[in-house]
C-alpha cells in the first residue's frame, strides 16, 4: 500500500466477513462501546490513516482510535527501532519499581523509565518533574485524584459539567456528561460541580452557560470566603479536561479557563488536568492545558501514551512506598516503548506544527463546504469536531462516511469527531474532508 497514492475503495461495508467476525465476537464479548461494522485486519495493509477489513475494503480512519493512535497505521517511525527489539517474556512487568532496560544503561528502545524521562522533559515547563506509570486513562485519572487527596488532606473534589474522566468508581463520580456511565453506581462523596464555559466566542459578559453572571463567577462565588458553600482548605483537586471529549469536543471560552487560573492561584488550588483525550501533540501543543491560562499541578495522560500516565511535581507524590502501586504499575514495556518513541517522532518531524497547519487547512475546508445541517465546525490542532442539527444527521452522516470508506466517531449528543494522526497529509486532509463533506451532503 502506497501511502502517497492510496485512496478508500469499499465495495460493502460490513461486507460478509465482517458481519460473521462481528456475531462471534458477541458470543463472548460484554456489551461495550466500540458499534461498528468494520473489523480491521491487521495482517493486511495498512500504513497512515489507510487500512484494510476483513471483506478487503480499504479505509480511511479519522479516528486514530479515538487518539490512541497517534501517528496511524504501521508507522516507520515507531515500528523501526521496535524491529530491533527481541520480544521477550513477561513484556509486563510487576510493578512502576520494576527496573528493567533493553541494552544496559544506553538501550536501544526507550522502555518505561525512558517514557518517564520523556515526559518529565515534556512538562518542565510546569515544573513536573515524577511520573507514576498505569494501564489506562481511568487509572491516570483515580492516581492524579489519590495523591491530591493525599498531597491537601482535603476531601472535596471539583467537576465540571460535561465531564467525562473514565470507568472506575472513583472516576465515573467526577462524571458529568452521559448518565449511563454514573446511573445507579456508588459514588466518592463531596465533588461539587461547576458549569463548564464553552467557547461559543462568548466572554464573561455575554456568556449563557451559568458559568460567568453578573461580575462573578459559579466556581468564585463557591469558594468565597464566608458566603460560599466549599471551603478552599478544604479541596483537593479542581478536575478540568482542556477539552473535552466524550461530552462533545467542547473547547472551553478564554474567559473560563482565565477564570480557573486565577481562582487556583488565589485559593491555592491543586489543579489536575485530564489530558487523556486532548494531550500528546493532538490539539497543535504537547497538552491541550498549553492553549490556556491556566497552569496544571497534575496531568493525566493516556491514549497516545499507550499506558496511563500520572505526572506532577515530587512534593504531590506520597513519599511512602505502597502509596501508589499496582502489579502492572508501569503499564507494559512494548507500550512503554510506544509512547517513548511517539513523543520522539513528535519532537524530531515536527508534528506539533503538522497538527497546526493541517489541523488549521481542515477546519477551513470543513467550513467553506458550508454543509447542510452542520452548525458547528470547532477544533485546535488535529482535535476537531463537526456539530449537526440533531443526532440523526449526525448518525447519518457517520454511516455515510462509513459506506464510502471514512471512519469517524461520535461524541457529545450531535457532534463526530474528526482526528487524522498527527502526520496527515495535504492529500489526505483534502481526500478526507471531500469524502466527509459528501457524505454529509448526500445525507442531509
Ligand atoms: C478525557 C478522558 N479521560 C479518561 C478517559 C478514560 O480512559 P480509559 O478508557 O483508558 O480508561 C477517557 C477515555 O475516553 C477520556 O477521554
Amino acid at each position: 500500500m502506497d501511502r502517497d497514492s492510496v485512496e478508500p475503495d469499499v465495495s460493502t461495508i460490513p461486507g460478509d466477513a465482517a458481519k460473521q467476525w462481528v456475531s462471534h465476537h458477541h458470543r463472548f464479548a460484554a456489551p461495550s462501546t466500540y458499534v461498528y461494522g468494520f473489523v480491521w485486519d491487521h495482517s493486511e495493509p495498512a500504513v497512515g490513516p489507510f487500512c484494510t477489513d476483513i471483506d478487503g475494503n480499504v479505509l480511511m480512519d479519522f479516528t486514530a482510535h479515538v487518539g490512541s493512535m497517534p501517528l496511524g497505521y504501521n508507522n516507520p517511525k515507531i515500528l523501526d527501532p521496535l524491529a530491533e527489539f527481541d520480544l521477550v517474556d513477561p513484556l509486563k512487568i510487576a510493578g512502576q519499581d520494576f527496573y528493567v532496560t533493553a541494552g544496559g544503561l544506553d538501550p536501544d528502545v526507550p522502555g518505561p523509565t525512558g517514557l518517564m524521562e520523556r515526559l518529565v522533559d515534556a512538562t518542565s515547563h510546569y515544573g513536573m518533574d515524577t511520573v507514576f506509570l498505569s494501564n489506562t486513562g481511568a487509572e491516570a485519572v483515580e492516581n492524579a485524584l489519590k495523591i491530591a487527596y493525599d498531597h491537601t488532606r482535603g476531601k472535596y473534589a471539583i467537576t465540571c459539567e460535561g465531564a467525562f474522566h473514565g470507568r472506575t468508581l472513583g472516576t465515573l463520580s467526577l462524571n458529568r456528561s452521559k448518565e449511563v456511565y454514573r446511573r445507579h453506581f456508588p459514588e466518592i462523596s463531596s465533588v461539587e460541580t461547576t458549569p463548564f464555559c464553552t467557547d461559543r466566542n462568548c466572554t464573561a459578559a455575554t456568556c449563557e452557560c451559568g458559568f460567568f453572571f453578573e461580575d462573578t463567577s459559579w466556581l468564585r462565588e463557591m469558594l468565597a470566603e464566608g458566603t460560599g458553600w466549599v471551603n478552599d482548605e478544604e479541596v483537593a483537586a479542581l478536575v478540568v479536561e482542556p477539552v473535552q471529549g466524550e461530552g462533545g469536543y467542547r473547547f472551553p471560552s478564554e474567559s473560563f479557563a482565565a477564570e480557573v487560573g486565577a481562582l487556583c492561584r488565589e485559593h491555592d488550588l491543586t489543579l489536575v488536568v485530564d489530558e487523556v483525550q486532548s494531550g500528546v501533540g493532538r490539539t497543535g501543543e504537547m497538552w491541550a492545558s498549553d492553549h490556556y491560562a491556566f497552569t496544571p499541578d497534575v496531568i493525566a495522560g493516556a491514549k497516545a501514551l499507550r499506558v496511563g500516565a500520572t505526572v506532577a511535581r515530587a512534593e504531590v507524590f506520597p513519599e511512602e512506598t505502597s502509596r501508589l502501586s499496582s502489579t502492572w504499575g508501569a503499564g507494559d514495556i512494548l507500550g512503554a516503548a510506544q509512547g517513548a518513541l511517539t513523543l520522539d517522532a513528535i519532537e524530531e518531524y515536527d508534528l506539533l506544527d503538522n497538527a497546526t497547519e493541517r489541523g488549521q487547512e481542515m477546519k477551513e475546508r470543513l467550513r467553506d463546504a458550508d454543509l447542510q445541517s452542520v452548525v458547528d465546525v470547532r477544533g485546535k490542532g488535529l482535535m476537531l469536531a463537526v456539530e449537526f442539527e440533531t443526532k440523526e444527521h449526525r448518525e447519518d452522516a457517520i454511516a455515510a462516511a462509513l459506506a464510502r470508506g471514512l471512519l469517524t466517531v461520535g461524541c457529545g449528543e450531535k457532534t463526530v469527531r474528526l482526528l487524522p494522526p498527527l502526520d496527515v497529509t495535504e492529500r489526505e486532509v483534502e481526500l478526507g474532508v471531500d469524502l466527509f463533506a459528501e457524505s454529509v451532503e448526500a445525507v442531509a
